[in-house]
C-alpha cells in the first residue's frame, strides 16, 4: 500500500481557493451546520482542492483516522456520518478521485470505517441506477413517445426516492429540488466570483465521472475497435493488439466453479449456451459434462480462426460429433444478433454463461433483461463473468448491488458465492500474470460468483 499523509496540512493545500478551503475545513471538522451553510449553492459539495484533489467527502472521512478505542469519540463519529450524508445529499460525487487515486470510499475502506464506506456505496448505487435510466432514455428513438413518458415517470420516481429528500434534520435540499434554479442571494462579490468558477467547472463536468466499466477491458476499448483488432494467443493469455488482456489462464478456477454452479448435478444431457469463446476454458469444461446440446457464440474473426486451426477441440469434427445436426455448434457473430435468431426458433437451455469483452455493463444488462427470459429453461441457471468494476473494491461493491437490482427487475434471483482469488501472481501491474498485459483489470482477493435462477 502506498504511503499516505492523511494530515490536514498535507490534504488542504495553501494554494487552494479560500471558498474551497472553507468547505474542506468545515467537512474535516465535521461541523455539520457550517458545511450545510457553505454547500448551499450549486457545485459547492463537489469542490476539489486543485493540488490534492481533496473533496469535502474525502476530508470528512479522512479526518476520522483509523479506529482506536482511546481516541474514537462517538459524538465526532456521529457528526462525521451526518457530514458525509449531508454532502451526498447535496450532490457530492461518490467516486471523485484524489491525487492518490482514491475515492472517498477507498479512503473509508483503507482507514477501516465501514459505516462511512457503506454510505459511499449506497450513493454509488443510487447514481449508477439513475445513469442507467438516463442511458435508456438517450437510446429511445423519436418514435418512442410512450416509452419516453414511461421513462420520465420512472426517472421522477427515482428522483423522488433518492434525491429529492429531506436532510436528517428534516430540511429539504434546495439544490436538488430546484436544480439550477437557485440564485445565490448573499455573499461578497469575491465569493460570488469563486462560486461562478466552481459552477463553470461543474458545467464542463456534467458527465458522470464513473462510466459503467467495460467487462474487463481498458475503459476506452469499444466493442467495434476490439472486434477489428488482431488477437494473439500466447502462453496462458489472449491479448488484443493494444495489449489488453481478453482472457487469462488465472481465471481457470473461476470458470471451473462457474461450471459447477451452473451444472450442480453433473448429469449428462444438459443443453448449454456459452457466449464468448476466448481461450475455450469454460467450453472445454462444459464439453466434459457430455451435454446433449452445446452452443457457442463468438464474434471475433481471430477467435474463429483459432477455433478452426489444427488441434482445436471445437472445429468441424466436434460440430459433427453431436447427437443431432446442429447440437454442437459455434455460431459466428455477435450475440446481439445470434440470440435473436435462437429466440425466434425457440431454443431453450439448461445453463447459460456470458463472458464477452469490450462491452459495457449496459450490454450484460440487455442480455439478461431481453434474452434470458426467452432462452433459459424455467429450472435453468444463468451465470456471467463478474468483473464489473473489479479494479477497485468500491466499484465492485456498487456494481454487485446495481446488477442485483437489475437482475431482480428481469425476474431473476441471484446467489453470490464468494470465492478466494490467489493474488500471489496478480498483485503488481506488469509483473507475474500481468506481464505483457496493458491493464491490471483485476485487483481484488475475493470474487463474487453469480448464479441466477428465475424468481419464485
Ligand atoms: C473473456 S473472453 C471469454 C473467455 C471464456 N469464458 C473462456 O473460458 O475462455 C471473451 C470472448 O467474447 C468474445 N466477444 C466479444 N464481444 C462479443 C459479442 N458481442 N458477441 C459474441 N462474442 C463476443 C470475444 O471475442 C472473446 O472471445
Amino acid at each position: 500500500m502506498a504511503d499516505h499523509d492523511d494530515s490536514i496540512a498535507a490534504r488542504i493545500s495553501t494554494g487552494c481557493p479560500p471558498e474551497t478551503q472553507r468547505v474542506l475545513t468545515a467537512a474535516w471538522a465535521h461541523d455539520v451546520a457550517a458545511v450545510k451553510k457553505l454547500i448551499d449553492a450549486p457545485g459547492r459539495a463537489r469542490a476539489q482542492d486543485p493540488t490534492t484533489g481533496e473533496t469535502p467527502l474525502h476530508a470528512a472521512i479522512r479526518s476520522c483516522g483509523t479506529p482506536s478505542d482511546e481516541d474514537d469519540d462517538p459524538a465526532d463519529l456521529d457528526a462525521a456520518h451526518k457530514t458525509v450524508y449531508e454532502l451526498l445529499l447535496w450532490g457530492a460525487i461518490w467516486n471523485d478521485v484524489d491525487d492518490h487515486n482514491e475515492t472517498p470510499g477507498c479512503v473509508a475502506r483503507r482507514l477501516g470505517r465501514p459505516d462511512l464506506y457503506n454510505l459511499c456505496v449506497q450513493a454509488g448505487v443510487r447514481a449508477e441506477m439513475l445513469f442507467g435510466l438516463i442511458d435508456e432514455y438517450e437510446e429511445l428513438g423519436s418514435d418512442g413517445a410512450d416509452e419516453e413518458m414511461e421513462f420520465l415517470d420512472e426517472a421522477d420516481a427515482v428522483a423522488d426516492a433518492d434525491m429529492v429528500v429531506v436532510g436528517e434534520d428534516g430540511e429539504e435540499a434546495p439544490e436538488l429540488v430546484n436544480a439550477g434554479a437557485e440564485e445565490q442571494q448573499n455573499g461578497t462579490e469575491e465569493e460570488q466570483k469563486e462560486e461562478e468558477e466552481v459552477n463553470e467547472e461543474e458545467d464542463e463536468d456534467q458527465e458522470p465521472t464513473f462510466k459503467p466499466p467495460k467487462h474487463d477491458a481498458d475503459a476506452d476499448v469499444t466493442s467495434e475497435a476490439y472486434l477489428r483488432s488482431k488477437l494473439t494467443y500466447s502462453d496462458g493469455k489472449l491479448v488484443d493488439d493494444d495489449g489488453n488482456g481478453v482472457m487469462m489462464a488465472w481465471e481457470t478456477d473461476i470458470m471451473r466453479r462457474s461450471v459447477d454452479a451452473l451444472l450442480p448435478s453433473k448429469e449428462p444431457g444438459k443443453r448449454i449456451l456459452n457466449i464468448g469463446f476466448g481461450m475455450g476454458i469454460i467450453d472445454s469444461m462444459f464439453a466434459e459434462t457430455s451435454p446433449s446440446r452445446h452452443h457457442i457464440i463468438e464474434a471475433h474473426p481471430g477467435v474463429w480462426e483459432h477455433l478452426e486451426s489444427p488441434g482445436s477441440k471445437f472445429g468441424t469434427a466436434w460440430e459433427e460429433s453431436g447427437l443431432a445436426p446442429g447440437a454442437f455448434k459455434v455460431y459466428k457473430g455477435k450475440w446481439q444478433e445470434i440470440c435473436q435468431q435462437l429466440r425466434d426458433v425457440g431454443q431453450i437451455y439448461d445453463a447459460i454463461y456470458f463472458d464477452t469483452f469490450g462491452e459495457d455493463y449496459s450490454q450484460l444488462r440487455l442480455f439478461f433483461t431481453e434474452f434470458i427470459p426467452a432462452l433459459l429453461d424455467p429450472e435453468g441457471r444463468f451465470g456471467f463473468f463478474n468483473g464489473l468494476g473489479a479494479d477497485r473494491s468500491i466499484c465492485y461493491d456498487v456494481y454487485t448491488k446495481v446488477s442485483e437490482l437489475h437482475l431482480t427487475d428481469a425476474g431473476l434471483d441471484v446467489d453470490w458465492n464468494v470465492i478466494d482469488v490467489d493474488m500471489s501472481h496478480l498483485a503488481e501491474a506488469g509483473k507475474g500474470e500481468w506481464e505483457g498485459v496493458k491493464r491490471r483489470y483485476w485487483t481484488l482477493d475475493k470474487y463474487r460468483l453469480p448464479t441466477c435462477t428465475f424468481l419464485g
